[in-house]
């Protein structure tokens, strides 16, 4: 396995939609767990393939990682997810991106999903998500139509984290 290098805003790629993955293979399985091993690697709850500059429907999630990055039991690695049942109740979260370093927001989100998706051996499972979990599902779902975070927030604050990282990348 390797770390991959990650690609931050405001780099294109992070902001188109990405292509469904027609066939799962070993490449596909290997990629997948680098994603992990990247994830981990910058103490990440998800990632999604365009934020290592793949334009690919697929993401890995754990939101059982440790405060330094250690694996928790059930890392997930998901090909081609979609969210078919949301609830109508939302929760707010502060959230933050690996591709946003630094800044984080309180987002709202749906507070239950249901997502359909096909692991690394291409079998189709349906994940019911609350909480914490289907946060970070949505997060990582939204990078996979080129959406960030702070495509939510009002244009007020979003211009402010934009100003932020900007001033960082200059530093
Ligand atoms: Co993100």
């Amino acid at each position: 396995m390797s770390v991959l290098k990650l690609y931050t805003y405001p780099d294109k790629i992070l902001s188109t939609p990405c292509e469904e993955v027609k066939k799962i293979t070993a490449e596909t399985r290997k990629l997948l767990d680098d994603m992990l091993e990247t994830m981990y690697a910058d103490k990440g709850v998800g990632l999604a393939a365009p934020q290592i500059g793949l334009s690919l429907k697929m993401i890995v999630v754990d939101d059982k990682v440790g405060e330094n990055g250690e694996a928790g039991p059930h890392p997930m690695k998901m090909v081609n997810p979609e969210i078919i049942e949301k609830s109508s109740e939302t929760i707010f979260f502060n959230e933050g991106c690996l591709s946003l370093p630094g800044q984080c927001a309180e987002v709202e989100r749906h507070a239950a999903i249901k997502v359909k998706y096909q692991d690394e051996n291409g079998k189709e499972h349906i994940l019911e998500a609350s909480d914490y979990l289907a946060v970070i599902l949505q997060h990582e779902i939204d990078h996979l139509s080129g959406i960030l975070y702070i495509d939510h927030l009002s244009r007020l604050k979003r211009n402010m984290i934009i100003k932020k990282l900007q001033k960082q990348a200059q530093e």
